[in-house]
């Protein structure tokens, strides 16, 4: 019952998280690049950024939360280093990388980020920043979708 539980929570987290991370690759920072105002640019990024990063936090520790609950309960700990485990391991990993992504790095490099964008005022470097932002996110997606998919074939017995 508990591991239901866990297992519904952790794959509605990861809808809402990877699919707000998707829409914003796809959707937001396309459209955010397209106006042409960079200070219209810098501040509508700001506006969801300030909206989405603390969620995205919430999210990160639920998912590692119930993950971990699950490896507890089944003692599929056991095969973090086997072949079987593999793609466990790699969701794992995955989770670490943005863990550290959002509790220690996130807040440096975006705040970095924004006070450039400020001070710079430039169009031409505001322009460059945000296609290098657009670029990380869609890096970001991809190996996110990585996971989710290594969870379903660690679940689902395909490996
Ligand atoms: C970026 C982070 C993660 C993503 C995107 C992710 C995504 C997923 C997805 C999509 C599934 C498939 C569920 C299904 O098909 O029924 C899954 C299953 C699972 N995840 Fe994760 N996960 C992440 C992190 C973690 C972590 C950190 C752990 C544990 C330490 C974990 C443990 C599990 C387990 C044990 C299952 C198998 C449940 C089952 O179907 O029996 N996950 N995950």
């Amino acid at each position: 019952m508990l591991f239901s539980v866990m297992h519904i929570i952790h794959l509605v987290t990861v809808i809402l998280w990877i699919g707000g991370l998707a829409f914003v690759t796809m959707f937001v920072l396309p459209m955010i690049i397209r106006m042409q105002n960079p200070l219209e640019k810098v501040l509508f990024f700001q506006g969801i950024e300030h909206r989405f990063a603390p969620r995205a936090k919430i999210y990160n520790a639920i998912v590692g939360i119930t993950g971990f609950v699950m490896l507890y309960l089944t003692g599929w700990y056991r095969l973090l280093f086997t072949h079987k485990g593999i793609p466990l391991l790699f969701m794992l990993i995955i989770w670490i990388f943005w863990f550290i992504m959002l509790f220690g790095l996130e807040p440096v490099i975006i705040r970095r980020m924004l006070d450039r964008m400020a001070k710079s005022g430039e169009a031409m470097e505001i322009e460059t920043i945000f296609a290098r932002m657009n670029r990380m996110h869609w890096l970001l997606l991809m190996i996110s979708l990585a996971a989710s998919i290594a969870g379903i074939i660690f679940g689902h017995g395909y490996f």
